[in-house]
């Protein structure tokens, strides 16, 4: 009798920002059995409701590769990492986390135990030697911070993997993601989504970043966007196996505390940068996004207008 396959995506990392707007959307375009959801903690009602779970450690080998075998896993995504800001104070721990969980899914796609990855990487990859402006897809990359490193290294072995094993991983460099769902951790593009909590819920915000930091930014939408479109594109439009630079908007504290105010006219906020400035420093404050557009047809939808329109009434 032939076996049915199944096809199930495991999400690891589900709980996180992305994780579970990513699970929400792969459950709703694919049928929510099809979609695993895993963390090392339970998420919200709405993922946790809305179709399977389990209790995975992105470091640990036999936990993941057990649910591949059991569930018929094809697909994985791995959403599971320490960002910027944590990782500047957990360096060891963030590299070990980051890098371990990557390989350990690679080491799958090589053994032939599922088909196809996602992984993301991001803006952190470039460093102050990087053109800041519309930065290029190829460019000098020297990344100073722990998470940076860690990317920049992930995303030479996903390439490594790919010529010398064949494996199927797709990368995008994400911006500063801006949502509402779930709450971020630990990032330097963070403080964006802080302003927007604090405007509603206080009418005052003090900001870790000066007011004319400039970096890279998406609204979450745009961004699950993204990663649907690259994951369903053929497989001979997948030009770049490091990972795609994607671009949406830029601005700086201030231009989002001013689109905010045209919402909410009575809105301060003071600047007070720490140790996170010196982190947005280092990364660009835009980005050249043209080789996504050309090879699988990226197009954002989301400007800062937009955005700062959902946000508040999401929030509210
Ligand atoms: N948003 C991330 C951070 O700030 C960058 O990828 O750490």
């Amino acid at each position: 009798m032939a076996q049915i396959v199944q096809n199930t995506s495991l999400i690891i990392g589900a709980c996180g920002q992305i994780g579970t707007e990513l699970t929400l959307a792969l459950r709703k375009a694919k049928g929510a059995s099809k979609i695993i959801a895993s963390d090392i903690r339970e998420g919200g009602e709405q993922l946790m409701q809305s179709g399977p779970f389990e209790m995975v450690d992105a470091t640990d080998y036999g936990a993941i590769e057990d649910t591949v075998i059991h569930q018929d896993v094809s697909e994985i995504y791995l959403m599971a990492a320490m960002l910027s800001a944590t990782a500047e104070k957990f360096p060891e721990k963030a590299w070990s986390l980051n890098m371990k969980s990557l390989l350990n899914i690679l080491n799958l796609g090589k053994e032939g135990k599922i088909k196809k990855i996602f992984w993301p990487s991001s803006i952190a990859v470039f460093g102050p030697n990087s053109p800041k402006e519309n930065t290029p897809q190829q460019a000098i990359m020297d990344p100073t911070t722990v998470y940076g490193i860690s990317k920049l290294a992930g995303e030479r072995w996903c390439s490594y993997y790919h010529q010398k094993y064949g494996v199927d991983i797709r990368s995008l460099r994400y911006p500063g993601l801006l949502s509402w769902k779930t709450a971020p951790g630990g990032g330097t593009t963070d403080y964006a989504i802080e302003m927007y909590h604090r405007a509603v819920s206080n009418g005052r915000y003090s900001c870790f970043l000066d007011k004319d930091s400039r970096l890279p930014m998406m609204y979450m939408d745009d961004a699950i966007q993204a990663t649907l479109q690259l994951m369903k594109a053929p497989v001979e439009n997948i030009k770049i196996r490091s990972a795609y630079n994607l671009a949406a908007m830029n601005f700086t504290p201030e231009e989002l505390a001013a689109s905010i105010k045209n919402h909410i006219p009575s809105f301060k906020v003071d600047y007070a940068p720490d140790f996170r400035q010196q982190i947005a420093d280092s990364w660009p404050s835009s980005m050249d996004d043209q080789a996504a557009r050309k090879d699988w047809g990226w197009a954002p939808k989301f400007d800062l207008v937009r955005t700062t329109k959902e946000m508040l009434a999401n929030i509210s």
